[in-house]
């Protein structure tokens, strides 16, 4: 596809007419450091199979990965162990419940968490990581992910001081998991990796690359590079519409239709895979979307970034199914 300007302009206006949809939600008030950010921003980016971005709105603004270093984590240990390792100690099943309820867990007693997008099955995949400590584990995921975007990563250092001052219920939730022998290191050292891959600083046009990527079943249509196989991409976009914006994913597939997952920081990592017999030309042969709408809704979801990739899907006729 040719760099289309018409592209850009037309993101532009949706950014306009859905930036209002930010008052039906919040900024995440229980992380402080999210808690404070301007609620009313919302940025987007695309990018399609030959390397073009189409960026709109709030674009140049950092924020944190959160809850979409879930899905990260489990294409990098999946890449290490195989599949078939993670799917023994982690299952492939929506919850239903809160993405930090331990409901499930304490009335089910299942013999390993329901999926790894929630919190008790992303803490588990962030111990099992391969490495002898903690320290190991976590730069493991640093470099996995430094290959996919081909830039260094930082932490934000802020964001995961106040998440580890806060973080009494996935301390909780670490001590039921270690009680259950699913966790490889002790509380702390599975807390420290989760909360330091969740405060990963990242832009939209990460998350675009990075949803490229998967939509692409692992392979960069743009250096040419596999970094991973298609059985791991399709059991991850399988997650990302079954559980991957918690318990509006049903919701999400039915009105937006592309694999996603969302963070509480209000960012939005979607995967759209190619479309050949597509109504509309724009992005046929597949893309990636960053969005970043920090005001989320009571599932976790960026508010207006929602209603945004609503809109986009249904003009461009996005959806998968
Ligand atoms: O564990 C937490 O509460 C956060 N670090 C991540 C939660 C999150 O992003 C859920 N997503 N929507």
């Amino acid at each position: 596809m040719q760099n289309n300007p018409r592209i850009t302009e037309q993101l532009e206006a949706w950014v306009k007419e859905n930036k209002g949809h930010a008052v039906l939600g919040t900024t995440a008030q229980y992380i402080p450091a999210l808690g404070k950010v301007d609620p009313g921003k919302l940025g987007i980016c695309m990018i399609d199979e030959d390397g073009h971005y189409y960026c709109a709105g709030d674009t140049d603004a950092e924020f944190t990965l959160q809850s979409i270093s879930k899905a990260l984590t489990f294409v990098a240990l999946s890449c290490h162990y195989g599949l078939e390792f993670v799917l023994e100690r982690v299952d492939v099943e929506p919850t239903g419940e809160a993405f930090n309820s331990i409901v499930p867990f304490e009335i089910h007693r299942p013999n390993k968490p329901f999926n790894p997008f929630i919190n008790a099955g992303a803490i588990t995949i962030s111990s099992l990581l391969p490495g002898q400590n903690a320290q190991k584990k976590f730069e493991y995921l640093k470099g996995f992910l430094e290959e996919l975007l081909s830039h260094p990563i930082e932490i934000d250092k802020e964001v995961y001081d106040s998440e580890w001052a806060t973080s009494h219920r996935n301390r909780a939730l670490a001590y039921y998991l270690k009680e259950a022998n699913f966790l490889e290191l002790e509380v702390e050292e599975a807390l420290d990796i989760y909360i330091s891959q969740c405060a990963i600083k990242v832009s939209v046009k990460d998350l675009a690359l990075l949803g490229l990527i998967l939509a692409y079943d692992g392979y960069n249509p743009i250096t040419k590079v596999k970094h991973f196989s298609e059985e791991i991409a399709q059991v991850t976009k399988v997650l990302m519409v079954t559980c991957g914006m918690y318990n509006s994913s049903g919701n999400f597939a039915a009105h937006v239709g592309i694999p996603a997952k969302s963070g509480v920081s209000g960012g939005i990592m979607a995967a759209v895979p190619p479309k050949l017999h597509s109504q509309t030309y724009e992005f046929r042969a597949g893309a990636g979307i960053g969005v970043y709408g920090p005001a989320i809704d009571v599932q976790g979801n960026s508010a207006a970034g929602t209603m945004m990739l609503r809109q986009i899907s249904k003009e461009w006729d996005l959806s998968i199914f």
